[in-house]
């Protein structure tokens, strides 16, 4: 399975951090915010993977990743977005790199604590479709929310202004060889972009999507108050591996 990190957009509401520069490029602790999503991927024995940028600082992802040897990675593969056109619109620019295989998708901006490789292990055994990934949060209505009926998504809303269970999609997707076809066609949503819940509920309608609840934090960190919970989380778990590393070296 190959990877697809998305690290476009213009990060406007890190404004003015986002400024100058790249918001996936912004600290998380004790490192750039890339970071988190490419080691996730890595650690769920991804390989082959692809950072879709764009935006300011874009030629600064080259310098700061070379070839993907801090991550243990031989290569690393580069693609550029115009524009912010929304996440399906990043997406895109995969399918060269994709060649039609499946793919598993991480927006730039999200940090997990745990593996997400039981989910992919799961998604490996559908013959097909899409698996997504929800998390309970106490605000789902900054995200795209599940509708149930019963354990059973009827349709997934972005950003529902009432949100209709307090589950959201986190930035983590897994799809077959034809989420490029569903991405061709889509429409620009109300704010102008080609939305990812589309492409999800596209495999919805189909009865292609099936569902997995992350275990573990996670957060996106697109906002200031989301990019100190991640900076907090990640610190966290920094400490707590440093106090567990001197208490085995003590015992020892
Ligand atoms: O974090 C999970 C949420 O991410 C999902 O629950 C939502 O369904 C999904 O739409 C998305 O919501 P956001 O509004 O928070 O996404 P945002 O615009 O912040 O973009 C998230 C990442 O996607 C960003 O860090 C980089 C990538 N992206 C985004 C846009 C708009 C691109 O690569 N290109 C883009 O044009």
């Amino acid at each position: 399975m190959k990877g697809v990190v998305l690290a476009g957009g213009t990060g406007s509401r890190l404004s003015p951090l986002t400024r100058v520069t790249n918001k996936h490029l912004l600290p998380i602790y004790d490192k750039p915010m890339v970071y988190y999503p490419l080691q996730t991927l890595v650690e769920a024995g991804i390989q082959d993977i692809l950072i879709v940028t764009g935006g300011n600082s874009a030629g600064e992802f080259l310098r700061l990743l070379r070839n993907g040897k801090d991550f243990g990675l031989q290569q690393l593969h580069f693609a550029y977005q115009e524009g912010e056109g929304g996440i399906a619109d990043a997406l895109r620019l995969a399918e060269p790199f994709a060649g039609g295989e499946r793919i598993c998708v991480i927006l730039g901006d999200n940090i997990l604590e745990n593996s997400i490789r039981p989910a992919r292990e799961k998604f490996e055994q559908q013959s097909e479709g899409a698996l997504i990934l929800l998390k309970e949060v106490p605000t789902p209505e900054r995200f795209g929310v599940p509708v149930f009926d019963g354990k059973r998504i009827v349709r997934i809303e972005e950003k529902p202004k009432v949100p209709c269970s307090s589950h959201a999609v986190i930035g983590v997707y897994f799809y077959d060889g034809t989420v490029f076809d569903r991405v061709r066609t889509l429409r620009p949503s109300g704010r102008g972009e080609l939305e990812i819940t589309d492409v999800n509920n596209s495999y919805l309608f189909e009865g292609q999507l099936s569902y997995d609840i992350m275990d573990g934090g996670w957060t996106d960190a697109g906002t200031f108050e989301s990019l100190w919970r991640a900076t907090k989380m990640v610190r966290e778990k920094v400490l707590l591996a440093e106090e567990q590393r001197l208490a085995a070296a003590s015992a020892r």
